[in-house]
C-alpha cells in the first residue's frame, strides 16, 4: 500500500513538473461559458426541485436537489468575479458590483438555509422557504439582458 502511494506521489510530482509554470489565464469566452454552466446547473436543480413537489419526481430527492442548488449558488458568485462583460449579463453586474455581489451572497445563504431545513425536516418544512430563497427572477430582471424570443 505504502509503495503504491509512493509510486502515485512520484507520478503526480512528475506530472506537476511537466505542467507549464504559469497557469494560462482564462479567455473571456471561457469565463462567460463557465458562469453560464453554473447558471444552467441552477436552472436544472430548480426545475428538479419543483418536479419533486409536483409529484413528477421522487419526493425524497427534494433534499438532495436543495443541497446541490445551495452548492451551485455558492459557486455563482465566484463565477462572476472576473470582470468580463458579455454573455447575457448586463454591464450593471460589474458597475453595481456591491449590490450584485450582495444579492448573490444572500442567494447562497438563503439556499444553504433551505437545504439545512430540508435536511432536518424534509420538503414539508423547507417548502415555505422556497420563495424567499429562489430569488432568480429578481436578479435576472435587473442584471440579465431580456431574453430574445
Ligand atoms: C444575483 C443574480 C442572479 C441570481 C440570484 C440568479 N441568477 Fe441566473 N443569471 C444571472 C445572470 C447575470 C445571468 C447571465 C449570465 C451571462 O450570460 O453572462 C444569468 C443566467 C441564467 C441562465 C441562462 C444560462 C445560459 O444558458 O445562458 C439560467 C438558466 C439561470 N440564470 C437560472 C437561474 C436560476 C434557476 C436561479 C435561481 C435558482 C438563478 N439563475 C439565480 C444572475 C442571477
Amino acid at each position: 500500500m505504502t509503495r503504491l502511494l509512493q509510486f502515485a506521489a512520484g507520478l503526480a510530482f512528475a506530472a506537476a513538473l511537466t505542467l507549464p509554470a504559469i497557469v494560462r489565464a482564462s479567455e473571456p469566452d471561457d469565463v462567460i461559458e463557465y458562469r453560464k454552466n453554473i447558471m444552467k446547473t441552477l436552472g436544472a436543480q430548480a426545475a428538479a426541485l419543483n418536479a419533486t413537489l409536483q409529484g413528477k419526481a421522487p419526493a425524497e430527492s427534494f433534499t438532495l436537489h436543495a443541497q446541490v442548488l445551495a452548492i451551485a449558488a455558492s459557486e455563482a458568485l465566484i463565477a462572476f468575479t472576473p470582470k468580463v462583460e458579455g454573455g447575457d449579463s448586463k454591464p450593471e453586474v460589474w458597475a453595481k458590483w456591491d449590490d450584485f455581489s450582495k444579492k448573490m451572497k444572500e442567494f447562497a445563504a438563503n439556499t444553504a438555509d433551505l437545504a439545512k431545513t430540508a435536511e432536518a425536516g424534509g420538503a414539508a418544512a423547507a417548502q415555505p422557504k422556497m420563495q424567499g430563497a429562489l430569488t432568480c427572477k429578481g436578479c435576472h430582471d435587473t442584471y440579465r439582458q431580456p431574453l430574445k424570443k
